[in-house]
């Protein structure tokens, strides 16, 4: 869909940035501007301006910036028609939209209808179609009344080969793109459906668009896993999806709290009964993304997942994950064998509320699974359990919470606030590097450009950064800057990467080549995307097929050198400057850095250990 130029202009004219920012964001006057806490990145004093002369914001900490439309692109992750839209409606300028364009933003936009088309055939089939009468009592049967089916727009998938692909094709839809959503399947006698005889949920995004399904057996039906997902396509990145957000999200701001769940059909209960500020994470823990989303609309989440060890695991990893994003965690525990579709369907919601209001504080809980595990027994596991707990509490970012937190541990484990305080400040120490914003990262990374030979670890991560995988160019760039390539011509091609990948792109050896306009670097490019090294290795290593997750491992690794290399770089450089000091106290001083750095090597290797772990167990 292609809205003309002229009316773009319009709608952008008519427009009130600060009215459409102070939407999402409370602006305070501040002379000619308004100023906030930029929603951007984690912050304590603003940095977020609005100008409503030049019609722009910007954060001159994390220097992102633009008009109202970027900023509805950034904050809701829109495309541009959406954001366009969004504002035109604010402002009562009714829009046509033009068909049949060919741009990239059409394409997506058919990858959109050809989801709802689907979501419609199998609404039909559920309430209407005589095959899914099955489908529809085995809900109804688990208290979902046909009201609620309609909201989260529940279907059934007929448990034919044809049905939906000869309702895509009738109606004009490109078969080829829903194969790459994942719909359908092509074999020799061409194309068939994928999900057969099966529930199927609508998966939206926070928008509420449609951007993938996933499929539950039905009870008769054994045949396959219990759910089948619609596959990472252009529309869909499942890490950066939570389930129920579109539903959840206005509750969600306004209790300025999530629940996060397991099940689809946790949410589907929970939901029906009332409470509706929940969303699930589709059994596994949370990830950086979707933490990120939640952050957006609230101040703290709550996690409810089972108490198995999978549960118990996931929710262990999400804490963390929610921490960094600056959250408050708490976690429920429901009585032994409920699970929240259960427990609210059979005691109700009143019962569900007290549960929550018993959530305890995530270093409670986590000390609860440590006691269990038996790791307080003797002093040795006791010391390594006691480290661990204390590692979260860095990403606290409130100081009278974290210390509040500390006292409330150490008067649990008969320690001294003293010994965990340098326990904290340690950890304080090597995550603080990790941190988000990136642009945050201490001076000592950066460095003067050179024309010398590059290092392998900087040819290994431009190329990685032009795989044209989203997973892994994310993980690269929320951890390493184009600046802290030493190479000119490579920290060239990473600033290159980074502006594309800025602009919500995916930088690739064909769409940079023909723009850098530098035969040097155009060279430089290719011959990096020819590396031998193709990954093949790597696949057959890990036993798998899928790119994707290849490629995210590599970045993990290389990173990991990247960063493990500078470290050994600076400790040499102080190790020549211990050499050359002759007074004692220059020499107590570097021998104590060098202890420092030496600790952060073990810590930075540790660490890229568990971000690692934590992939291969999110899978
Ligand atoms: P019910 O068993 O009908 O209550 O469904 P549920 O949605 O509550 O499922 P369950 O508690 O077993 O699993 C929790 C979540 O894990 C599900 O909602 C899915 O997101 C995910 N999940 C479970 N089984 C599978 C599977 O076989 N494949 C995939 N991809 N995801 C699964
Ligand atoms: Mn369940």
């Amino acid at each position: 869909m292609r809205i003309p130029e002229e009316k773009i202009d319009e709608i952008r004219n008519a427009a009130d940035i600060v009215d459409v920012v102070s939407k999402y964001v409370p602006l305070k006057k501040a002379g000619a501007n308004f100023k906030a806490l930029c929603p951007f990145h984690h912050e304590k004093t603003p940095s977020f301006v609005v100008s409503p002369q030049k019609q722009i914001f910007n954060c001159f900490s994390c220097h992102i910036g633009g008009n109202v439309f970027k900023f509805l692109m950034e904050f809701n992750k829109v495309s541009f028609v959406e954001a366009v839209k969004e504002v035109a409606d604010e402002v009562g300028i009714p829009l046509e939209l033009e068909r049949g364009d060919s741009g990239r933003e059409s394409e997506r936009e058919q990858f959109y209808e050809i989801n709802v088309e689907a979501a419609r055939f199998y609404s039909d089939a559920l309430l209407k179609g005589d095959e899914g009468k099955a489908a529809r009592e085995y809900l109804e049967g688990r208290g979902v009344p046909t009201r609620i089916m309609r909201v989260f727009g529940l279907g059934y998938a007929p448990d034919e080969w044809r049905a939906l692909t000869e309702r895509l094709d009738k109606r004009g839809h490109d078969l080829e793109k829903a194969a790459t959503l994942g719909l359908i399947g092509k074999n020799d006698r061409g194309y068939y459906d994928k999900m057969r005889g099966r529930i199927v949920f609508p998966i939206f995004s926070t928008n509420g668009r449609v951007v993938a399904f996933a499929g539950r057996a039905t009870k008769a039906d054994d045949r396959g896993p219990k759910y089948v997902n619609s596959p990472e396509n252009p529309i869909y990145h499942k890490s950066s999806v939570l389930y129920g957000m579109f539903h959840a999200k206005e509750e969600i701001r306004k209790a300025d709290s999530a629940l996060a769940v397991e099940g689809y059909m946790d949410v589907v209960a929970l939901w029906k009964s009332g409470v509706k500020n929940v969303v699930a994470v589709s059994g596994t823990a949370l990830t950086e993304d979707q933490a990120r989303l939640l952050s957006r609309f609230a101040k703290s989440v709550k996690l409810l997942f089972d108490a198995d060890s999978a549960g118990v695991r996931a929710a262990m990893r999400s804490v963390e994950i929610l921490l960094r994003e600056g959250l408050s965690v708490r976690v429920v525990s429901l009585p032994e064998g409920e699970d929240p579709d259960s427990f609210v369907n059979e005691r109700g919601a009143e019962a569900f509320r007290k549960e929550e209001e018993n959530a305890r504080n995530f270093f409670e809980f986590m000390a609860g699974v440590y006691e269990k595990e038996g790791r307080f027994a003797d002093p040795d596991s006791l010391a390594e359990a006691v480290r661990e707990l204390v590692k979260p509490v860095a990403f606290v970012n409130d100081d009278l919470k974290r210390a509040a937190i500390i006292k409330a541990i150490a008067e649990r484990f008969g320690l001294r606030e003293r010994l965990l305080e340098s326990e904290l400040e340690k950890t304080t120490r090597s995550t603080r590097r990790e941190r988000r914003p990136p642009e945050k990262q201490p001076t000592r990374g950066k460095s003067e450009p050179t024309d010398a030979k590059p290092s392998p670890r900087e040819r290994d991560l431009v190329k990685i950064l032009y795989e044209g995988e989203r997973r892994a160019l994310d993980f690269v760039f929320d951890r390493v800057q184009p600046d802290e390539f030493r190479h000119s011509a490579l920290r060239a091609l990473a600033a290159e990467a980074y502006g594309i990948w800025r602009e919500g792109g995916l930088p690739t050896p064909s769409n940079v080549g023909e723009r850098l306009h530098n035969e040097e670097l155009e060279r430089m490019l290719y011959d990096l995307a020819e590396m031998n090294y193709d990954y093949s290795e790597a696949l057959d290593a890990m036993g798998t097929v899928n790119r994707d997750d290849v490629v995210y491992f590599e970045a993990i690794d290389t990173v990991k050198r990247f960063k493990v290399d500078r470290l050994d770089k600076e400790r040499s450089a102080l190790a020549a400057e211990l050499a050359n000091a002759f007074e004692t106290d220059d020499q107590r001083r570097i021998l104590q850095e060098l202890a420092v750095m030496d600790r952060e090597k073990k810590i930075a290797e540790e660490e890229f250990e568990a971000i690692k772990e934590r992939a291969r167990n999110a899978e």
